[in-house]
């Protein structure tokens, strides 16, 4: 493992539990389907890694009726697409991380970078939710705010820019970019994974995020996922400040 995937290694950005499924996805695919193991059955190489809360908590931020489709449709159509696409090419043993590192910027393995990333960007998406997430942000990450942006209210709000500036489909991220902290956004299912930097936290800003909840005021949405559900603690572990 090269220290850059150490760096991404989503034991390093998830907690163990995440990891561990997203390790274990034949056993993960298996178990979210019910379904006993047989000797005859071929296991999915990736699973669908289980939601940090249940889909009432984020509630009345992000409904359950969101939640449920965000995560047992578009969630698990990604995971779908990529056991299907995956089989018999060089993609077929890596980890989620290698797949989406090696497959981006390949015209030939568009379908395999847009399903695994978007498998990637949504686990990371859960963890950066927390039903009690927003207000203040930890000590040591609020002052890394007021270094790199002035203050905690201009990092949200540089968050805000990048969330609501991303014209159609994509992801509003806070990354750290050689040690300092940005707020940038990526188009479609495009992660700052492939950019050099890391990853601390992301808001999904693709309308099935929130168009059920907001219909088209993705502001309206953005503002409430950062004032009562972002989860300032994951962002904080992953910056290991
Ligand atoms: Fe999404």
């Amino acid at each position: 493992m090269t220290s850059f995937e150490k760096k991404h290694h989503p034991s390093r950005v998830m907690d163990r539990r995440t990891f561990l499924t997203l390790s274990a996805g034949a056993a993960a695919s298996f178990a979210m389907a019910g379904l006993p193991r047989t000797a005859a059955a071929t296991p999915d190489p990736h699973g669908l890694p289980p939601l940090p809360y249940a889909d009432t908590d984020l509630a009345p931020v992000i409904t359950a009726r969101t939640l449920s489709f965000h995560y047992g449709k578009h969630h698990q159509g990604y995971v779908n697409n990529l056991n299907r696409l995956i089989p018999g090419t060089s993609y077929a043993d890596l980890s989620l991380e290698k797949i989406v590192t090696r497959s981006s910027g390949n015209p030939d393995h568009t379908a395999i970078f847009n399903n695994a990333a978007q498998v990637w960007n949504h686990t990371f998406y859960w963890h950066s939710l927390s039903p009690k997430g927003g207000g203040e942000p930890p000590s040591a990450l609020a002052r890394k705010m007021k270094e790199d942006f002035g203050s905690v209210a201009e990092c949200r709000q540089a968050l805000l820019a990048a969330a609501t500036t991303r014209f159609a489909s994509g992801w509003a991220w806070l990354v750290l970019d050689s040690g300092t902290l940005k707020a940038v956004n990526t188009s479609n299912a495009r992660t700052p994974l492939t950019m050099g930097m890391t990853p601390l936290l992301t808001i999904d800003v693709w309308e099935h995020a929130y168009y059920l909840d907001y219909q088209n005021q993705r502001k309206a949405y953005v503002q409430a996922v950062l004032d009562k559900r972002i989860n300032w603690e994951f962002a904080l572990k992953n910056a290991e400040l």
